[in-house]
């Protein structure tokens, strides 16, 4: 399986609906984006702590309202095709999911630990109040705390954790949350580390690869899902 990384990273602005639809058109069905909340408690579709590299604005996410992050150009910075796409709500976004019968990899990226609790909470208030369906969802993280929280919150929905390191020592402590998958950084992978991945019952997703020349080689380890900024590159082929 494909997953469009952040929507369509290679071919329109990260996180965007724009990005979304990219993806769609190359025939993917699984997106991977990121979410976080703005300053009253929304939670949006945004991969860094702050709006500077993604957007024309200037300061932490977390520091900005849902009207202020959505009154800035999300687009222009990738190129001026793409002028006025907006940064959208995880709501709006999973509406779009539903119409197109899309499955979502949804991170919840946490860049400050006193984020995971209200972060978490609000993701299933929104998953609930939308609902979304649970086997078109995998909901994965960096960060332990928010898996947990994930777990307390809402035990049907498959739990991936994402690392770049070596995540064998950490599958023990993760029974815990009845994790569904592993999602590691490809460049660390190695035979007998998806074995043993694999071995332990996990599905095996790993992000992000561009070069489709070594997609048949960890195709035959046994991975389950690449995650590509390139997926009209990889769903083609
Ligand atoms: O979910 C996999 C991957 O997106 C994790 O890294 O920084 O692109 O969110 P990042
Ligand atoms: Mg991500």
């Amino acid at each position: 399986m494909i997953a469009g990384h952040r929507g369509a990273a290679s071919l329109a602005p990260e996180n965007t609906l724009a990005g979304f639809k990219k993806a769609l058109q190359s025939g993917v069905k699984w997106i991977e984006l990121d979410t976080q909340l703005s300053a009253d408690n929304t939670p949006i579709i945004f991969h860094d702590e702050t709006v500077d590299r993604c957007t024309n604005g200037n300061s932490r996410v977390a520091d900005l309202s849902l009207e202020q992050l959505q009154a800035l150009d999300a687009g222009s910075w990738f190129s001026k095709e793409f002028s006025g796409e907006r940064i959208l709500t995880l709501e709006q976004t999973l509406a779009f999911f539903m119409e197109n019968d899309l499955n979502m990899n949804l991170e919840i990226k946490i860049h400050h630990a006193h984020q995971v609790q209200p972060l978490v909470e609000k993701v299933a208030k929104v998953l609930a109040k939308i609902n979304f369906p649970n086997e078109k969802l995998i909901i994965s993280s960096f960060s332990e705390s928010a898996l947990e929280h994930c777990h307390q919150v809402m035990p049907d929905i498959r739990l991936g954790y994402i690392t770049k390191h070596n995540p064998l020592p950490m599958l023990e402590k993760l029974k815990s949350v009845n994790l569904y998958s592993v999602h590691l950084d490809y460049k660390i992978l190695n035979q007998k580390m998806a074995k043993e991945i694999i071995q332990a019952g996990l599905k095996l997703v790993i992000w992000t690869l561009n070069d489709l020349q070594q997609a048949s080689k960890f195709r035959a380890w046994g991975v389950d899902m690449i995650i590509t900024d390139k997926p009209d590159v990889f769903a083609q082929a």
